[in-house]
């Protein structure tokens, strides 16, 4: 009978790409963002557990709904012992993100609209470009209402707001 060998559950770096899908580079890049880890073999070898497996594709969910790979650290290691995600994790961490990704798209469609503006114009005026005026801090102006004091608006071009009180 063959001999199995120790350590057969675990994967090496190739074998973790091929499985999960993901690039080697994407995986050295988890491992130094401390989103995954591995054992070194005697010959120096990344061995990664095959619990790994999920674990990236937990990450790679997450990226593919924008979510930034801090916050994705941050809900791995706010897992007891910082374990695999499990069904119920990624349930619970992905209703949560939902409001996140709902937001993003709110703003993603008003940016569109705004674009639609810009097309065919060129004029890219501080004063009438929500574009060209990304903080919004004319914003106000659009819907009639007026600066608050203390939001001056910044740069060399930029109208000042009226005297009002501090
Ligand atoms: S470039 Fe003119 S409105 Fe944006």
């Amino acid at each position: 009978m063959p001999q199995i060998p120790e350590k057969i559950h675990e994967l090496t770096v190739g074998r973790l790409a091929e499985r999960s899908g993901a690039a080697v580079s994407a995986l050295h890049f988890y491992e130094s963002k401390g989103l995954i880890s591995s054992r070194r073999t005697p010959g120096n070898q990344r061995r990664y557990s095959r619990d790994t497996l999920r674990r990236v594709a937990f990450i790679r969910a997450a990226q593919r709904v924008g979510i930034p790979l801090a916050t994705i650290r941050g809900a791995l290691a706010g897992l007891p012992q910082e374990r695999t995600p499990t069904r119920e994790d990624w349930a619970r961490l992905s209703e949560a993100w939902r409001a996140e990704l709902d937001e993003r798209i709110e703003q993603l469609n008003r940016l569109r609209d705004h674009l639609t503006d810009c097309i065919g114009c060129g004029c890219l005026s501080l004063d009438s470009c929500v574009l060209s005026n990304p903080d919004d801090v004319f914003g106000d102006r659009l819907t009639g209402s007026r600066l608050l004091a203390g939001d001056r608006p910044a740069g060399p071009g930029a109208p000042q707001a009226g005297t009002g009180t501090a």
